[in-house]
């Protein structure tokens, strides 16, 4: 792009629906001390296969750690987005909290509700713990898991939808029920008249 193309793009206004235009994830990237054990699980286990398997550059700064010639690899996560990793050396960071402010809490995939239930067993016959299928809300639910690095990880399905998932239809909230909680967070009707526009009434 263009300086001009830039600069014209800014001003261009994006319009209610700008949000359609964008197309889900690309890739989430987390950070593992052994890449090994990481092929292992998601290749193995989850059945996600290896994509891409890189070394960052010397020099290379795009929001990467700060480690020279890490490997940073990529797992297929389905419908055409990636779940990838960085190798930090090991001891060189400690474990992260998952539950601190700014971190990455889980990840939900999508799966049917087959794909749930066949997950489930072949994460129980390489000896992993699964919680589930949870109901998680009215006509969802979902099976919760950790990866050997400690991440959390969940697949949800909504199981009257069979083979064909479509998450943002299976959405049950009305503007109404929105309304509530939100005044309990800023009570301003204007605000939330504004907030509350993808509800269904
Ligand atoms: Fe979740």
């Amino acid at each position: 792009m263009s300086d001009a193309q830039v600069a014209e793009a800014a001003v261009k206004p994006l319009g209610d629906d700008f949000h359609r235009k964008l197309r889900g994830v690309h890739h989430l990237v987390f950070n593992t001390d052994d890449m090994k054990m990481t092929i292992d699980f998601y290749a193995g286990v989850l059945g996600m296969p290896l994509v891409g398997a890189i070394k960052v550059e010397e020099g290379v700064d795009r929001g990467n750690p700060k480690f020279p010639n890490i490997r940073h690899y990529f797992f297929d996560m389905g419908n055409d987005s990636m779940l990838a990793f960085f190798e930090i050396p090991k001891g060189a960071k400690p474990r992260g909290d998952r539950d601190a402010i700014g971190t990455m809490q889980h990840v939900s995939f999508v799966a049917t509700p087959d794909v749930q239930l066949a997950l489930k067993a072949r994460l129980e016959q390489h000896g992993y713990e699964c919680d589930g299928p949870i109901r998680t809300s009215p006509g969802s639910q979902s099976i919760y898991f950790y990866d050997p690095n400690g991440i959390r990880l969940e697949a949800s399905s909504a199981p009257a939808q069979g083979d064909n998932q479509q998450i943002m239809a299976n959405r049950r909230m009305t503007k109404a029920q929105a309304r509530l909680e939100l005044a309990t967070l800023y009570d301003d009707p204007d605000w939330i008249e504004r907030a509350v526009t993808a509800f269904r009434d």
